[in-house]
């Protein structure tokens, strides 16, 4: 049954969706490094720094607008354990989002390594230490796969309430506007 609330706004809705390319991307790209020990790697790797960072940054106006706009409500027919999982996914998202950025700039500052965005040195997160270095790259690792197992799962969510539930929550979110009924 589809329910008629207002719909995420389109600034909401470009942020997903550009971000969720990004991310997308980013895991991808990340992945690739790790798999690669020829030129490529300098390559992806000087794709994924900066785009991290902008990902980070758009994570940060992205969560001012939803304080600020907020979000459509949930379906009625929808199942309060159905609820309480989305909502919990969606704020895992925003503290990934934020996280992955943050890991992979101070794990480059422990390894004493510049970051480097739009020709600006960006300043050292934390002191050099090896120690920390690894610790930082394990965290950044790790998280990475948990943020891809919850892209899935929100992707198995989001195809369930577009084609099984038919509750509009897929059309709060889509791309294009919601068609006049
Ligand atoms: C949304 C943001 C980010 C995502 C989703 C992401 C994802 C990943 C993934 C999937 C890997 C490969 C991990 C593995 O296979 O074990 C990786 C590695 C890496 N990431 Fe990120 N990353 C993000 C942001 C950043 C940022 C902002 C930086 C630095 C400024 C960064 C620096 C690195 C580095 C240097 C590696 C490779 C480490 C090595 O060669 O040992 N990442 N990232
Ligand atoms: C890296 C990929 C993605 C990320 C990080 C992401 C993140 C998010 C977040 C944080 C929200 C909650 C918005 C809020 O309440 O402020 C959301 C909602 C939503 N996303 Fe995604 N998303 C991704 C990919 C996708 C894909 C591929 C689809 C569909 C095929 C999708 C469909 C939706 C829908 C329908 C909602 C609205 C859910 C609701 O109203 O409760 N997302 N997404």
């Amino acid at each position: 049954m589809s329910h008629a609330s207002p719909p995420f706004t389109p600034l909401q809705r470009v942020l997903h969706w550009s971000m969720a390319i990004g991310i997308v991307a980013m895991l991808f790209i990340g992945v690739g490094m790790m798999s690669t020990i020829d030129r490529n790697y300098l390559l992806l790797v000087s794709i994924h720094k900066p785009l991290g960072i902008v990902i980070l940054v758009l994570a940060v106006l992205r969560l001012i607008v939803r304080w600020r706009r907020g979000a459509p409500p949930l379906p009625a027919s929808m199942p309060a354990p159905m609820k309480f999982a989305a909502k919990l996914s969606h704020w895992t998202f925003y503290a990934l989002m934020i996280a992955m950025p943050l890991l992979g700039w101070a794990m480059l500052s422990a390894g004493a390594y510049p970051v480097v965005v739009a020709g600006m040195r960006l300043p050292s997160l934390v002191p050099a230490s090896a120690k920390l270095h690894s610790l930082l790259w394990t965290a950044h690792s790790t998280l990475a796969f948990c943020l891809f197992a919850l892209v899935l799962l929100h992707l198995a969510a989001a195809l369930f309430h577009a084609w099984v539930r038919r509750d509009g929550v897929f059309e709060a979110m889509a791309p294009w506007p919601r068609a006049p009924r």
